[in-house]
């Protein structure tokens, strides 16, 4: 779907020299020890950051930062990522305010110049963010002329800078990210090349019913790994001896594989740890696990199978590591969906910091037709959800 089909304007349409330009971005980017590990999310705003200050804005940036629960939290501060942002525009200043709104934030913005850039500390250290507050968003209005959204990853988010403040400003569009991300992912949605293979992982079947069932729908096969199977393993009536099983969704795991048919995947084959920090593991069938090992990944022949699977798509769509894949003894299985995709002629998309996380660690994001920014974000759009950053700008 084009942007314009939403009822959405693009950043290109508005008016935006000499004026303050409020772009709410998603800088919410994984840190150890204060120093940033992936820039990814600063880098995949760049071409609307450099669009608005080509054109002249006085450019007021709009991020959170972790989950600080509505506290100053020093660690969550933007300060890295103003450094970060600073660098990438080729040493241009980045002034980071001290508040997310008010007096100091105003003075700050008041003195920015055409083509200069403020950005505002942690907009989740006040907690009126998360309650979508009418109060802040009038707050955060003082400083906007217009409102730009370039955060697809915070898109789902009923939060003041995503919808309250959007509401409030009457010219308003997306960024060039955001766009970009529509499109993707609206053209799975509506007009999938066939077979379109979905492939889940992750932790927790309880994270993902929405877009199991919105999937199912959809999709010709849906290929799942991760601790996800180890449920619906178990609700095949197989003994997953010490793997992560949600007994409290067995019931639905049952449900789904009755409705779904053979559109529902699972391991044929399991790699089996002691523990998260195993560095041995062992291949096993799907039942039988004994009570001291966990499943953590899926097995070679299943890897096999989900390769071929995905190789041979029209369309692909992939959320969740097939496994522990952060402890390399039980990467195989993501490694092997990860270059399938690259493999794959097909449109194929790549959705969730971890899956993301995968193809980068493969070596193969460039050759993926789409990874998105946005982990909840995406499965939300591909489940059919309205997401409330888009409808605040419509
Ligand atoms: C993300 O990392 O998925 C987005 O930045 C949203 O963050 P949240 O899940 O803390 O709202």
């Amino acid at each position: 779907m084009s942007l314009r089909a939403t009822g959405i304007r693009s950043v290109r349409d508005l008016d935006v020299d000499g004026r303050r330009v409020f772009c709410r971005v998603d800088f919410n980017v994984p840190m150890k020890d204060g120093a940033i590990t992936d820039d990814t999310r600063i880098r995949a705003a760049l071409p609307t950051i450099t669009h608005l200050l080509e054109r002249g804005a006085r450019l007021v940036l709009c991020s959170h930062l972790g989950r600080p629960k509505g506290k100053v939290v020093p660690a969550l501060s933007l300060e890295p990522v103003a450094a970060r942002l600073a660098e990438l525009l080729a040493g241009g200043e980045v002034r980071l305010t001290d508040e997310r709104a008010g007096d100091g934030a105003k003075r700050v913005v008041g003195d920015l110049r055409d083509g200069q850039v403020a950005l505002l500390e942690n907009v989740r250290f006040d907690p009126r963010e998360k309650a979508d507050d009418e109060g802040f968003a009038r707050e955060l209005k003082a400083l906007a002329d217009v409102y730009v959204n370039d955060a697809f990853g915070a898109a789902h988010r009923a939060h003041a800078s995503v919808s309250a403040l959007p509401r409030m400003v009457g010219e308003r569009g997306a960024g060039l990210l955001l766009e970009k991300e529509i499109q993707a992912l609206s053209a799975l949605r509506e007009s999938p090349g066939r077979p379109y293979v979905a492939v889940l992982g992750g932790a927790k079947v309880s994270d993902k019913i929405g877009v199991l069932e919105a999937l199912l729908t959809r999709v010709d096969a849906l290929l799942v790994g991760g601790a996800m199977a180890n449920t619906f393993l178990a609700a095949q009536g197989k003994s997953m001896g010490g793997s992560l099983v949600e007994d409290d969704k067995l019931p639905l795991a049952r449900s789904l594989i009755d409705r779904a048919g053979d559109k529902l995947v699972l391991p044929v084959d399991l790699r089996l740890g002691d523990g998260l920090d195993a560095t041995v593991a062992e291949t096993w069938e799907t039942d039988g696990v004994p009570a001291d090992r966990l499943a953590l990944d899926i097995g070679p022949e299943t890897a096999k199978h989900y390769a071929e699977r995905v190789r041979k798509a029209e369309s692909v769509f992939w959320n969740g590591p097939m496994g522990l894949f952060e402890n390399p003894t039980f990467a195989a299985g993501s490694v092997a969906v990860a270059e399938a995709i690259a493999a794959c002629p097909g449109f194929t998309v790549v959705g969730g910091g971890d899956s993301v996380a995968a193809v980068k660690a493969a070596g193969v994001a460039d050759r993926v037709s789409h990874v998105s920014t946005g982990g909840g974000a995406s499965l939300e759009l591909l489940e059919g959800k309205r997401l409330p950053g888009m409808e605040a700008l419509r």
